[in-house]
C-alpha cells in the first residue's frame, strides 16, 4: 500500500488539483502515493443536507456540526475493517505551525487523514473526541483547509521514496540543516553584466562548500533571525 491520503472536504473536486502535475503527478501515476476524497455533505442527515449551524454564544459565521463531521470521520476509520493508524489532521489557523520536521514524520508514516474546514470552524468536541491534530500552514487566514492540505501533501510527496532523484537533494534543503539554503546560480557566468560569484567557477570543492555555508548563515541571520537563534542554540553557541 503506498502512502495514502484521505481528504474530507466540502469541495473534493479540488483534489488532486495541482498535484496532478509535475513531480507529485508523476509519483501519483507511479502509485508512490494515492488519494481518496470524502464529501462531508454526504453525512448530513436532513433533507437540505445541512453541514453547519450558527455558533453557540452568538457571533459571525457558521460552524461545522460535530455529528456530521464525526460520521464522515467514522466512515473513514471503518472503511478497511482494520485499525486506521494514520494521523488525523484538521487544518486551522489555530493549529501548530507546519514545519519540515512535521512533514518528515508524516512522510515516514503510512499516510494521513486530512480534514478541511470551511466557514468559521469545526465544533471543538469532534476535534477532541476524534483526536484531530490541528495544523496551520501560516499566520494568515485561508478560505478553507483545502489549500493547506494541498500544500502539506506537496511537501510530503517530494520526500517519499523514489519521488525525487537524488537523496542529497533533500539533505541540503532549507530547514533540514536549520539554515536557509545558499543562493543558486547557473550559466551564463556574465548575465547582462551581472556576474556569478567567481568561487563557483573555481572548481575548488572545499572553497565552494565554505562559501555556501557562509552565505547560508549570513542569509539566515538577516532574513530569519528566529531560525538563526535556534541554529545557534543547537550548535551550542551563544546567541548574538
Ligand atoms: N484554514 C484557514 N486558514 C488556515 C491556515 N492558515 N492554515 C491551515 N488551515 C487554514
Amino acid at each position: 500500500m503506498p502512502w495514502h491520503a484521505t481528504i474530507l472536504s466540502l469541495f473534493p473536486g479540488m483534489f488532486p488539483g495541482p498535484l496532478e502535475h509535475s513531480l507529485a503527478g508523476r509519483a501519483l501515476k507511479e502509485n508512490r502515493w494515492s488519494l481518496d476524497t470524502v464529501q462531508i455533505r454526504d453525512f448530513a442527515t436532513d433533507k437540505h443536507r445541512t453541514v453547519d449551524d450558527t455558533p453557540l454564544g452568538g457571533g459571525a459565521g457558521m460552524v461545522i456540526k460535530p455529528d456530521v463531521m464525526a460520521a464522515a470521520l467514522d466512515s473513514v476509520a471503518d472503511a478497511t475493517g482494520q485499525p486506521d493508524v494514520r494521523p488525523r489532521i484538521y487544518f486551522s489557523p489555530r493549529g501548530r505551525l507546519l514545519d519540515q520536521a512535521f512533514v518528515r514524520d508524516l512522510a515516514a508514516g503510512p499516510g494521513a487523514v486530512m480534514v478541511c474546514g470551511r466557514y468559521e470552524g469545526l465544533d471543538q468536541r469532534v476535534i477532541d473526541s476524534h483526536k484531530l491534530v490541528e495544523v496551520s500552514i501560516g499566520d494568515y487566514i485561508l478560505a478553507g483547509g483545502e489549500m493547506a492540505a494541498l500544500t502539506t501533501l506537496d511537501a510530503v510527496i517530494r520526500l517519499l521514496d523514489g519521488v525525487m532523484g537524488k537523496v542529497e537533494s533533500h539533505e541540503n534543503d532549507s530547514f533540514e540543516t536549520g539554515l536557509l539554503e545558499h543562493p543558486h546560480y547557473t550559466q551564463p557566468r556574465d548575465w547582462n553584466g551581472h556576474l556569478a560569484p567567481d568561487v563557483l567557477l573555481s572548481g575548488h570543492h572545499a572553497q565552494i562548500s565554505d562559501w555556501r555555508q557562509m552565505m547560508a548563515e549570513a542569509d539566515t541571520k538577516e532574513r530569519r533571525p528566529d531560525l538563526w537563534q535556534k541554529y545557534l542554540q543547537k550548535q551550542g553557541k551563544s546567541t548574538d
